[in-house]
Order: structure tokens, then C-alpha cells, then sequence
């Protein structure tokens, strides 16, 4: 009886209070309106949320509204998107294989994060000023930034222009929407 008394009492000691603890720092940083962002980029099953919809991330450089959602660069306005054409996607994935898939994967972690579904929680346009202008937004932008700081290397411009950008967009829309709704 002694024996069982004495194994509960480890077991609480050993492992309940050190998952309590845990749970509390999780807890904590969760509550830090700069974590939710690099949680999400880990959770590929992402949260349809766009950048800043709910969690507001901090925002240090003093960026507009629209900067914090739709990115900074050469797109000022928020572009609309449609039903998906599947021959721009086309052309996007045949980009995205030479351009992008040296440090990118679909669905996991590479020198970049995995792109699987990041049209579930970016904008359209933050995904072009992205691809568009990769310097600056790792400069100036939280989201971007923290990516950085988790990936230790810096998306160099691949040359894209808006067209070019716009087809990859096209095709990771198509993407996400044959795999992950
Ligand atoms: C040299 C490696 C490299 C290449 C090439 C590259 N990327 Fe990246 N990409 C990264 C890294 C690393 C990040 C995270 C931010 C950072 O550290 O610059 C990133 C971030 C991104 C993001 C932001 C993801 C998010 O969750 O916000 C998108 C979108 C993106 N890349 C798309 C592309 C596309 C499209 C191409 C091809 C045109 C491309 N990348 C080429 C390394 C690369």
C-alpha cells in the first residue's frame, strides 16, 4: 500500500508538475502578440487567418495597415483573385520547380518554410510583395522578419517580375486547393 502511495506521489512530482510548467510557459508565450505569427508558419494545416486578422503581430517599423496584411513592395494595392486558371497555374508550377523549389518544399520544411497552404494564411498580395521584393520585407516586415530568425537564411530576389509572381501565386493557390481542403 506504502508502494502505491509512493509511486503516485513521484508521479505527480515527475510528471505532472513538470507538464504544468510546461503548459504555463506555452501558455505565456502564446499570450505574446509576436508568437502567434511563427507559430503558424510551423502549422501547416494553417489557420485561415491573414496576416494580422487576428493576432495582431508587433509592428516596430510603424507599417500602414495595409503594409502589415498585403506586405511591403512593389504592390501598393490589394490585388483580387478569381476562380483558379489552371493554365496560369500551370506556368506557375514550371517556375516554381526552376525558381523556388532549390530551398522550398510543398509540404515541409526546407531552407524555406514549406509553401503547402500559405494562401490559407497570407494575403494574395503579401505572397507577390514576397516573392516580389524578399530583401525588404525581411528588413522591415514582423512576419517576414521572424521567418527569417527561424530560418537563418535570407529569400534571395529570384528575378520574378509581376507576371512571373502572379503564376506561382496561381499555382499554390491550386495547390492548396487540391490538397488541403
Ligand atoms: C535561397 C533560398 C530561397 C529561394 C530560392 C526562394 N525562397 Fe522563399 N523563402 C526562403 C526563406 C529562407 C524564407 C523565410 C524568410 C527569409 O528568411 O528570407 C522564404 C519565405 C518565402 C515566403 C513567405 C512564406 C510565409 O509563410 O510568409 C514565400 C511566399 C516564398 N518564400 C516564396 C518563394 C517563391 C515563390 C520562390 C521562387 C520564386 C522562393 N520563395 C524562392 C528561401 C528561399
Amino acid at each position: 500500500m506504502k508502494n502505491i502511495t509512493a509511486r503516485i506521489v513521484l508521479w505527480i512530482v515527475g510528471v505532472g508538475y513538470p507538464l504544468l510548467a510546461i503548459t504555463a510557459v506555452l501558455l505565456a508565450l502564446s499570450k505574446d502578440p509576436g508568437y502567434p505569427q511563427l507559430i503558424w508558419q510551423n502549422s501547416l494545416i494553417g489557420s485561415p487567418v491573414a496576416v494580422g486578422a487576428s493576432a495582431k503581430p508587433s509592428n516596430p517599423n510603424g507599417l500602414s495597415d495595409f503594409e502589415m496584411t498585403n506586405g511591403i513592395g512593389p504592390l501598393k494595392e490589394a490585388i483580387e483573385v478569381g476562380a483558379i486558371d489552371p493554365a496560369l497555374a500551370a506556368r506557375g508550377a514550371k517556375l516554381f520547380k526552376i525558381k523556388c523549389s532549390a530551398c522550398h518544399k510543398l509540404d515541409e520544411r526546407y531552407v524555406g518554410p514549406p509553401l503547402r497552404g500559405v494562401t490559407s494564411f497570407r494575403t494574395p498580395t503579401y505572397i507577390l510583395n514576397m516573392i516580389l521584393n524578399p530583401n525588404e520585407m525581411v528588413q522591415k516586415h514582423p512576419v517576414a522578419k521572424g521567418l527569417l530568425a527561424q530560418y537563418l537564411t535570407i529569400m534571395s530576389p529570384q528575378g520574378m517580375d509581376r507576371e512571373k509572381a502572379r503564376a506561382i501565386l496561381e499555382f499554390l493557390r491550386q495547390d492548396f486547393e487540391q490538397n488541403m481542403k
